[in-house]
C-alpha cells in the first residue's frame, strides 16, 4: 500500500453511499464484546482484546464464521442489540451512508435461547433513533442460516411474523458450499408471498449454478457477492440484462482468501462486464474495514478512479429497496458532491 495520502481516499469517504450488505453481527468490535460479556457475566476463552484479535485469522468463509457466531454469543439483552447496532449506524453516518440495509442473523440467537422480541426491540429501536437522530434511512433483511434446515428457517419465520412490518426484505447466508439456494425453496416462496423483498448470498465460494438457484428459484432480486459469476459468461449476461445488482465485498474477499490480494479481485472486471456492482464492508470489525475502507482498498489495489467510484455508489443508490422519490434524491446528491468536489 502506498504511504501518500491519495486526495481520492477523503473523496471516497465522504462520498453519499449506500450500504446493502453488512451483518450487524460482523459489526461488532472486540471492544464491545469484552464490554457486553463483562455487563452479562459471560467468560470469554480470550485473554484480551489482543488475543481475540490475533484469532481473527481467516483461512476460509467456515473458519471465519466459527468465531463470528462465537462473538455474537455476548448478545443477550435488548440494550445488546440495540448498543451493537447504533454503534454501526453512527459509525455509517460518519461515512457519509444515506441508506443502509443490515442483515441479521435471529437463528444465531433464537438457538442460545434469545427471544426474537429482544432481537427485534434492540435493532428497531436503533434504527429508530437512526432516522430520527441522524437522519440516516436504515431498513432490516432478516437472513436465513443456510447450514441449518428448511424447517427451521420456516420456525424463524413465523417467529418474525408479529414484526413483518419492520423487516423489508430476508436473504441466505453462513456456510455456501454444500448447502444450494434450492434447500429453502419454500421458505422464499412464503417469503415472496409476503411481500418481503428477496436477496441471497451467492457465487462467494459457491459455484455459477447458485446464483442461477437464487435468481430462477428464490427469486433473488439481488445476488449478495457473486464474485464468481464471472466463470460462466451466459450467467453475466443475464445478470447485466435484468441489471441485477451485485453486494460485493472486496476486505471479506481477501480476509476469506476467495481472492489472495485486493490486486487480484475482479471487481473492475465486473464493473466492465456491464454488471451493477456495489461496494460494502460486510463484517467489518472482523475484515478490516468499513464501507469506506473497501474504496480505498480498491483505489490502492486496484487503482479505482474518480469516476468509477461515483459509478459504484450510483449502483448502490440503484440497487436499494427504499422507494424511487428517495433513490432519485440520493442519486441527486451524489451527482451535486462530484461536480463540487471533483479532484483535478
Ligand atoms: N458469507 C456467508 N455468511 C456470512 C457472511 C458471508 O460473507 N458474513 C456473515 N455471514
Ligand atoms: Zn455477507
Amino acid at each position: 500500500m502506498s504511504t501518500a495520502i491519495s486526495p481520492l481516499h477523503d473523496f471516497v469517504r465522504a462520498m453519499p453511499k449506500a450500504e446493502l450488505h453488512v451483518h450487524i453481527e460482523g459489526t461488532l468490535e472486540p471492544e464491545l464484546i469484552f464490554a457486553l460479556a463483562r455487563r452479562n457475566g459471560i467468560a470469554l476463552a480470550y485473554r484480551d482484546i489482543a488475543a481475540l484479535r490475533a484469532a481473527y485469522a481467516f483461512t476460509d468463509l467456515q473458519s471465519f464464521l466459527d468465531i463470528y457466531y462465537a462473538g455474537a454469543s455476548v448478545l443477550r439483552t435488548e440494550q445488546d442489540f440495540y448498543d451493537l447496532a447504533w454503534a454501526y449506524l453512527a459509525g455509517a453516518r460518519a461515512n457519509a451512508v444515506l441508506r443502509t440495509e443490515i442483515f441479521f442473523d435471529p437463528q444465531s440467537h433464537t438457538a442460545r435461547g434469545v427471544a426474537m422480541a429482544t432481537v427485534m426491540g434492540g435493532l428497531t429501536r436503533a434504527l429508530e433513533d437512526a432516522r430520527a437522530r441522524l437522519g440516516l434511512s436504515a431498513d432490516l433483511i432478516l437472513c436465513f442460516l443456510r447450514h441449518l434446515s428448511e424447517d427451521s428457517a420456516l420456525e424463524t419465520l413465523d417467529q418474525a411474523l408479529p414484526f413483518r412490518e419492520h423487516l423489508i426484505g430476508v436473504g441466505l447466508d453462513s456456510g455456501e458450499v454444500g448447502h444450494p439456494p434450492v434447500k429453502f425453496a419454500r421458505v422464499f416462496t412464503r417469503c415472496r408471498d409476503l411481500g418481503l423483498r428477496v436477496v441471497a448470498h451467492a457465487g462467494e465460494e459457491g459455484p455459477p449454478d447458485y446464483i442461477w438457484q437464487a435468481l430462477d428459484i428464490l427469486g433473488a432480486e439481488r445476488i449478495d457477492h457473486g464474485v464468481r459469476a464471472l466463470e460462466d459468461p451466459a450467467l453475466v449476461a443475464r445478470l447485466a440484462r435484468d441489471r441485477v445488482p451485485l453486494t460485493v465485498c472486496p476486505l471479506s474477499n481477501v480476509r476469506l482468501q476467495v481472492f489472495p490480494t485486493l490486486a487480484a479481485h475482479n471487481l473492475l472486471r465486473m464493473l466492465d462486464a456491464g454488471l451493477v456492482v456495489t461496494v460494502n464492508s460486510d463484517d467489518p470489525a472482523y475484515f478490516g474495514g468499513d464501507i469506506s475502507e473497501n474504496f480505498i482498498g480498491l483505489v490502492e489495489g486496484l487503482g479505482l478512479t474518480q469516476d468509477q467510484a461515483v459509478q459504484l455508489a450510483r449502483h448502490g443508490f440503484e440497487a436499494s429497496f427504499a422507494d424511487e422519490t428517495s433513490r432519485a434524491l440520493w442519486q441527486a446528491r451524489l451527482e451535486q458532491y462530484r461536480d463540487d468536489r471533483t479532484i483535478a
